[in-house]
């Protein structure tokens, strides 16, 4: 579709939060079971709610069928309250901003159908955006920000990803995982250590009191830069299968430590692939995104690479790790700017190409 970009003084409108602002974004995600909506104006976040979906608890995982439906039940009242915060309307806002992909197609089509009707409706441009650059983009929403080029380690549920920035508009995959991501790493050894869905965080939570040396998980060795996590589960699996069989209280007895264990593996394979992207490309300033970046361990490991190698290292904040709109609407903010709308035919992909 054929928009002008607005610059940042044309359209101003006067904001209630002081001064004027300038190109301002609706942010929709939906791509698994969050659902969120934002607000930027002229790249600076001015809301950005999420509504988290409590129901997948007891199923272990997420359902997607129900992930649909928990996503038309809360996109209105999202949206809604992303513009009051905000300050907006409807009218007021310069163009809709969709995940795209990759995700859950049903939870997909909810974000993508609302963003196409909202456009439709309000004759403004539609900008399609895709889930995975975007948590890279989370690391843009807060100063300090990183300048170009740098490496992302995009660790989230669905995906592990190094990723080399060279700008905005060039973002290279240049290692991934060939089985589960670490995000999955975590979930499914919660699951084996008997805690619930999702069990990332109450990984971070208990491995904190653990010793992170008390049991050792085997690592996989991959060429390059690519992962491999699903050996770590099954590992896990038999470890706990054998230990069982001498004391069934094991688990309980233990579980700081198989936190701590499980948590520590994890970290070193992603932080050894990290050490030796930064040496093949020569690039030193490091960013993580993606839901596993909120871990405590992992960011302090991080930091503690960074320190010792001279890195310049960058976390987004919490609410920017785990999945957001945010980071839908400061990727938007640019594609915008170069023009990047798509039009309304666009369909949603479940697939991770980009
Ligand atoms: O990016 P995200 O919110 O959704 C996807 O795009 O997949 O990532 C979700 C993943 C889940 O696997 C969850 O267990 C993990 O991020 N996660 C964590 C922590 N917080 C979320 N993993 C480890 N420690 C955490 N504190
Ligand atoms: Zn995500």
């Amino acid at each position: 579709m054929n928009y002008e970009p607005v610059l940042n003084n044309e359209h101003a409108q006067s904001s209630p939060f002081g001064g004027r602002r300038g190109l301002t974004i609706l942010a929709i995600e939906s791509s698994c079971d969050e659902t969120s909506a934002a607000i930027c104006a002229d790249g600076k976040i001015l809301s950005n709610h999420i509504a988290n979906q409590t129901i997948h608890e007891k199923y272990g995982g997420v359902v997607p069928e129900l992930a649909s439906r928990a996503h038309m039940q809360n996109i209105v009242p999202v949206v809604d309250i992303a513009l009051k915060t905000a300050g907006c309307t409807l009218e007021t806002i310069d163009a809709i901003a969709f995940t795209q992909a990759p995700g859950l197609i049903g939870s997909l089509l909810v974000g993508a159908q609302f963003a196409k009707s909202l456009a439709l409706a309000l004759n403004k441009p539609l900008i399609a955006v895709h889930h995975m650059q975007a948590h890279v983009m989370a690391n843009l929403i807060d100063d300090p920000k990183p300048t170009f080029p740098f490496i992302c380690l995009t660790v989230s549920g669905g995906h592990t990803q190094i990723v080399l920035a060279n700008s905005v508009y060039d973002l290279k995959v240049i290692g991934e995982s060939i089985d589960d991501a670490a995000g999955e790493a975590f979930d499914k050894s919660a699951k084996i250590l008997g805690l619930p869905y999702p069990g990332g965080p109450l990984i971070d939570k208990y491995a904190q009191q653990g010793n992170p040396l008390a049991f050792k998980f085997a690592e996989p060795q991959i060429p390059e830069l690519n992962f491999s996590f699903s050996g770590l589960k099954t590992s896990v699996l038999y470890f706990l299968q054998a230990r069982k069989k001498e004391d069934e209280h094991f688990i309980e007895k233990n579980l700081h430590d198989l936190c701590a264990s499980v948590q520590y593996t994890i970290i070193n394979i992603l932080i050894k692939k990290l050490k030796k992207a930064v040496k093949q490309t020569g690039v030193t300033q490091v960013c993580i995104a993606g839901g596993v970046s909120a871990n405590s361990g992992l960011r302090k490991a991080l930091q503690k690479a960074g320190e010792e190698l001279n890195w310049q290292t960058f976390i987004p904040a919490f609410e920017y790790c785990t999945d957001n709109a945010a980071m839908i609407a400061i990727t938007a903010h640019y594609k915008y700017l170069n023009k990047e709308f798509a039009d309304l035919s666009i369909s949603p992909s479940a697939r991770a190409e980009w």
